[in-house]
């Protein structure tokens, strides 16, 4: 088979189900598998954080090579080792150095909840040592997938530093831009630690507006730039997604090498047939008794979290999310108030900004019979949640792509989204969900109580919606033969 001819190393800061803060984790695990489930030699590399070194003990994986490593860094020589490990048939190296990753968190300190004061450094060190293992262990890929800001380096030191050495020569390389907002910008004073000479640091390299963004450095030096859907991949050329950065991906367009491809989605643990989260299990056949679990689930939801007698004729809208600007809280705020008090249930997971968790506290407070506020990161949860709800509301100021709009089809919990990315590419508006466009709390409010007033009054049509949606199919498959055909034309590019 031709495809297991391509050998790609992808260098990611998060995998699962080792890591994960947000989307990209999901990506990373999902993306690796399926395209070793189609043949390809794919090998995942990761730093080895607490958390990382904390699954693999309680999992019983074994590690089965282990090889030092020394980088040399603007402070010295690092020395760290690399893990070799299998899980589910797909090699990880796990990129071992306490100094930089046995940590409480993976980029935030929890003490002063901001990034890591020395975070240029670790991924400088992370990139580095990803290129190192691929050599340590013989493996000469074909192609490096890079991941976000923290791993921008990567295509830059293969166009640079490492491009003398022939064992890298010739290397290609794709960037994939998660989240553009999120670009590694450090003061023109840190330069130094990335190793690059300052030749690099200029309009066309690694220099803005004076600082040091990695972000785009990864752009400019990558081969072809995939986004995580095609409408973000035209957004993020324009001025109002562009975050500054328009006219280098402009340009990667002009030329080709920018694209978009959906994300798809593990149903092997995002399927409400067989989620090992969920006591009871359902699935489409909304006129058997399974689907009379999503029902039940809900009211055991809402009991279990001490609202006593529940109104089930009243939906149950959640959401599940990073609290940060980009989702859409703001909006939220302006319109829960007026929602509740006609009232419907709410439900939130999440963690994020302070300001936003002290918010929704006090929703919870002032309507404690409707809704259900959980600060933090819980897995588990996730999941019941998708199932209980009825409504999943996603007002993204943007969103790159958004993976639980696709998991909420999949469970029945009808999304309610704004129309941008990703969001805009898997949702039909009244068909699988319903969209708004104005970036207003007039919209989002007009559009929900459209989503309120079918489920309480027309219950046929509800259930064709709903139906509509767990029908979909958003596998990895289809994404993951986008991905082959570019590795292909790269590869021979
Ligand atoms: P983003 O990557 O921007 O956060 P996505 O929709 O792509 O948004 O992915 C978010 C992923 O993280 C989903 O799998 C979602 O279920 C998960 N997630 C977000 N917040 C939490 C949380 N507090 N607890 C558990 N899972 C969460
Ligand atoms: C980012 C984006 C999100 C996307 C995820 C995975 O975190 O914010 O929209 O789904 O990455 O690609």
């Amino acid at each position: 088979m031709a495809n297991e001819k391509i050998k790609l190393l992808v260098v990611a800061s998060e995998s699962v189900p080792f890591a994960k803060v947000g989307g990209l984790a999901d990506v990373v695990g999902a993306l690796g598998k399926e395209l070793f489930n189609k043949g390809m030699d794919v090998r995942i590399v990761i730093p080895e954080y607490t958390c990382v070194q904390d699954y693999i003990k309680e999992n019983q994986i074994s590690i089965l090579n282990s090889h030092e490593i020394s980088i040399p860094l603007e402070s010295g020589t690092a020395k760290g080792k690399v893990d070799e490990i299998n899980y589910d048939g797909v090699t990880y190296y796990l990129i071992d150095n306490p100094h930089y990753f046995k940590r409480d968190g993976i980029y935030i300190d929890s003490k002063t909840k901001n990034d890591y004061s020395d975070s240029l450094e670790r991924f400088t060190f992370f990139c580095k040592s990803a290129l190192e293992a691929a050599k340590i262990f013989d493996f000469r890929p074909d192609i490096v997938q890079s991941n976000d800001w923290q791993t921008s380096l990567v295509p830059v030191y293969l166009k640079t530093v490492y491009k003398v050495d022939p064992f890298y020569k010739s290397i290609k390389s794709i960037l994939l831009i998660h989240n553009l907002s999120y670009q590694g910008i450090f003061p023109v004073e840190q330069f130094t630690i990335t190793g690059l000479d300052w030749k690099y640091f200029t309009v066309n390299g690694l220099e803005y507006y004076g600082h040091l963004n990695l972000m785009k450095g990864g752009i400019v030096f990558s081969d072809t730039v995939v986004t995580v859907s095609e409408t973000y991949a035209r957004e993020i050329q324009t001025a109002e997604y562009g975050n500054g950065l328009e006219g280098i991906t402009k340009n990667k367009a002009a030329q080709n090498k920018l694209l978009g491809i959906v994300n798809g989605v593990n149903y092997q643990e995002w399927n409400p047939q067989i989620d090992i989260y969920l006591k009871q299990k359902y699935n489409l056949n909304y006129q058997l008794s399974s689907f009379e679990n999503k029902k039940k689930i809900k009211e055991l939801f809402l009991k279990e979290h001490g609202i006593v007698a529940p109104n089930m004729r009243k939906p149950l809208i959640g959401m599940i999310s990073r609290l940060v600007d980009q989702k859409g809280f703001d909006l939220l705020f302006e319109i829960i108030d007026g929602l509740l008090k006609d009232g419907i249930y709410f439900t939130l997971l999440g963690t994020g900004k302070y300001e936003y968790e002290t918010r929704l506290k006090a929703i919870k407070e002032k309507y404690p019979e409707q809704a259900l506020v959980f600060i933090g990161f819980d897995i588990p949860l996730s999941h019941h949640i998708e199932a209980a709800s009825d409504i999943f509301l996603l007002p993204s100021r943007y969103e790159p792509c958004g993976l639980n709009q696709l998991y909420s089809m999949k469970y029945g919990s009808v999304p309610v989204v704004r129309n941008t990315g990703g969001l805009a590419d898997t949702v039909k508006d009244g068909k699988t969900g319903f969209i708004f466009n104005d970036y207003s709390p007039e919209e989002l409010l007009i559009t929900l109580k459209k989503a309120v007033e079918l489920y309480e009054n027309s219950h046929e049509k509800w259930l064709k919606m709903v139906e509509t949606g767990m029908n979909e199919n958003w596998s990895w498959d289809r994404a993951a033969q986008k991905y082959l055909d570019l590795y292909k034309t790269l590869k021979d590019s």
